[in-house]
């Protein structure tokens, strides 16, 4: 099987969880790519009730304002199970994959989507390290934020939590267009200092600012890479 969306016209979804939702980008992939769903269930720590339900505008949708971990002290039973980007959002991730077992229906699946951080052209380099700041400014601030793991890392994660990979999809994005100058994904870097530090920022801050911003004008940045896996309990 070639792509994502390939897999998804085989497999009746059921009941689907779609966990750190967001705006609900990849439950409306689902929504849109499975040969059929039962009902979607987007969880987000933050508010993204108004957004997610206006973007997955399937049927049997319903929002949930909570920590995953919380959330996995419930009785919940779904058949398909995503995150999207957000593995490196999540504190003890591999605690948190092991433990879905728990909400997991027989023959349920769990979808991970995520950027990773090897292999990478040197734009896809300069987006990682800003990814890196961004993130280590986050941390600051009391966001649990980290930069982005590499494939191994994210295989271990999965190992470690009893999944096996059935189906895997790499999209390198390694033609990707890039983006040359200060703005654009530096200049959101910079908001993200302002934030963090209104009254100026460390040095240490400054300097690696400094450099990636002259990074992104000279080399630029691009998308980086992801991978798909489709995922089972052992
Ligand atoms: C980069 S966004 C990904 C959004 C979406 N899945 C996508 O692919 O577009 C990461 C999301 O993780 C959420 N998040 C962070 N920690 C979380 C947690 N412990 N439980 C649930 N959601 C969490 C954030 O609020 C944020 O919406």
């Amino acid at each position: 099987m070639e792509s994502l969306e390939e897999y998804l016209q085989t497999r009746a979804g059921g009941a689907i969880l779609d966990i750190a939702c967001g705006g609900g980008a990849f439950a409306r992939r689902l929504v849109d790519g499975l040969a059929s769903y039962a009902s979607v269930t987007g969880l987000d720590i933050a508010d993204k009730r108004d957004e997610f339900l206006a973007n997955v505008d399937g049927h049997d949708v319903t929002f949930v304002a909570s920590a995953i971990a919380d959330y996995l002290r419930g009785d919940h039973g779904f058949d398909t199970i995503s995150v999207s980007n957000a593995l490196h959002h999540l504190e003890g991730v591999g605690d948190i994959l092991r433990d879905l077992r728990a909400i997991a229906n027989a023959d349920a699946v769990v979808i991970i989507h995520e950027m990773y951080a090897d292999g990478l052209t040197p734009p896809q380099q300069t987006q990682r390290d800003l990814h890196a700041l961004i993130a280590r400014l986050h941390l600051g601030m009391g966001e649990y934020h980290r930069e982005a793991y590499t494939r191994g890392d994210i295989h271990g994660f999965i190992e470690g939590a009893g999944l096996e990979v059935a189906h895997a999809f790499d999209a390198p994005h390694d033609d990707a267009p890039v983006e040359k100058g200060p703005d654009g994904f530096a200049g959101r870097a910079g908001s993200v200092i302002a934030d963090a530090y209104p009254d100026g920022a460390p040095a240490d801050v400054s300097t690696e600012y400094e450099r990636l911003k002259a990074r992104a004008v000279e080399i630029g940045v691009a998308r980086p890479p992801q991978m798909t896996l489709v995922c089972a309990y052992e």
